[in-house]
This record gives structure tokens, sequence and C-alpha cells, in this order.
């Protein structure tokens, strides 16, 4: 199983750092009780070479690649593309994520138009000092809902201005532990093929809305040549799901595409 950490603090020994170890640690135990084995990498985002998006468009309208930034952030593409599982772990500030998470979630807008991340599953971590967390959570899961992910959870931990490593473990080790245990079987059943409601609803929103997108433009096109503009197409992919969650998710995610310009 292949683990993917983007952890978005500056703080390399920081709260958020700590708790991703423990997260870490969890998952590997579990991958050696259940014949498993678990491969983590991490990525300390704000210490890598991405530029802040300047808005140009270039990604949305001539392609990826064609971001005139030339850094680092295809190569994280690739690392999500590569991966089984993604942990994505931000500090809360004033409400939110951290500017560096927004900016990693900014560079891949693009991914919001041409959704390739279906068949990755997803768990969110968000510390803060003391306030709920539940708008960062958010601001998360609209993101990798969006990009097509699969989300297994989300928690959140309360860790003030900095937490001592020890005091972190004795009071969150056990919902770590079952937050860890929740995504490791997540992955490990494969739950991406069984999607949400929730992700056959966004299919359906973005499908009207990408279907009337001008033919010549670039997401048009890709979701033409996916054979997702076919309204017999009920998911990115080939998946489970019944039609008693396919049926209502296709008149929901009609509704909600009349509210997108
Ligand atoms: C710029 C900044 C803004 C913050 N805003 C909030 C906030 O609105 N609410 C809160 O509970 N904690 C806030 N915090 C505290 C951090 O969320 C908390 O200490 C977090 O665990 C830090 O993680 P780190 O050690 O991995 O950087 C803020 C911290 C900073 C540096």
């Amino acid at each position: 199983m292949k683990i993917l950490t983007l952890m978005s603090s500056f703080r390399k020994h920081g709260n958020t750092a700590h708790v991703v170890e423990l997260f870490h640690q969890e998952l590997k135990s579990l991958g050696e009780q259940n014949g498993e084995p678990v491969e983590i990498e991490m990525l300390q985002v704000g210490h890598m070479d991405l530029g802040l998006c300047r808005g140009c468009r270039a990604c949305f309208d001539l392609g990826e690649e064609k971001c005139p930034l030339q850094d680092e952030l295809l190569a994280v593409k690739d690392k999500i593309l590569a991966a089984d599982g993604i942990l994505a772990a931000s500090p809360l500030y004033v409400d939110d994520v951290n500017g560096i998470m927004k900016n990693l979630i900014d560079r891949l807008a693009h991914v919001c138009h041409r959704p390739q991340f279906a068949g990755k599953t997803v768990y969110l971590l968000a510390t803060s000092g003391g306030s709920p967390a539940g708008h960062t959570l958010r601001t998360l899961s609209t993101a990798w809902l969006t990009w097509g992910a699969h989300l297994a959870g989300s928690a959140s931990f309360m860790t003030g201005a900095k937490m001592p490593p020890d005091e972190i473990s004795e009071r969150y080790q056990e919902k770590i532990a079952r937050s860890a245990g929740k995504f490791f079987r997540a992955v490990n059943q494969e739950r991406y093929k069984n999607p949400s409601f929730i992700n056959l609803v966004v299919f359906r929103t973005q499908q009207r809305a990408w279907s009337n997108a001008p033919q010549d433009s670039l997401d048009y096109q890709y979701w033409k040549k996916q054979g997702w503009t076919d309204a017999q197409c009920s998911y990115y992919i080939p998946h489970q799901a019944g039609i008693l969650k396919t049926g209502p998710a296709k008149g929901v995610g009609w509704f909600l595409s009349l509210f997108m310009g």
C-alpha cells in the first residue's frame, strides 16, 4: 500500500508533523498486522519549490504543463497519481487551511475541471490552537471531492501553540489510532469502488457543467475523451454503487448544476 502525505505546516517539528508521525506509526503497524506493507512518502509542501498561483489560467485553457511556474507541481501530482492513499494535513490559520496548503489546492485547480484522482482514497487532518476545524476540513474535502477522490474520513486535533510530542501522544493516541484504522481499511478494501452519494453527486454536477462547455475547450475535450459526457455514464470509473444511490445522485447533481454559471 502506497501512502503519500502532503503536510503543509512549515514547522518541520511542529504539532501537525507530530500528529502525522503518530498516524504513520499506526499505519505501519496496521500494515504489519495485516500482511500489507505500508510504504509512506511525506512531502513537506512548504519546503518544496512550489510558486504561488498567479491566476493566469494557462492550466485551465492550455494544459497544466503550460503553467509558467515550471516548478515541482507536476511532480507532486505524479506522486498523488502513484499513491493508493493520500493523507492531507494542515494547521488551521484563521479558521482555514494555511496558505501553503491553499496554494497547493489553487495550483491543482485544473483538476477541478479535469478530475484525475478517482480511485485515490484521502484522509484529512487538521491541527488547531483551540478552534473547531470544521471550516478547514471542509476546504480540504471540497477540493479532494471535486478532484474525484474518495474521502475516507477526517480528524482534527487541538494542540495549542506548541504541544510537546509526549502530550500529543498521551491525549490523542487513541483518536489517531481510530482514524488511521479507518484510513487503512478504506484503502485496503478499495472502498473507492463503491463511491459515496456525494462523490456521485459531484460527478453529475460536473458532467452537466462540462458537457455544456465550448466544444473546442480543453475541458470539454477531456470530458468527451473519457466518455464522461455520455448521460449514461454515472461516474469517473467503473463502480459498484447501485441504482438506489446513482438515481437520486443524478437528480441532485442536475439540480445543483442549475446554480452554476
Ligand atoms: C498565523 C497563524 C494563525 C492561526 N490561527 C488560528 C486560529 O484561527 N484558531 C486556532 O485555533 N489556532 C490558530 N493557530 C494555531 C495553529 O493552528 C496551531 O498551533 C497548529 O497546531 C500549528 O501547527 P504547526 O505546529 O504544525 O504549525 C494559528 C497559528 C498561526 C501561526
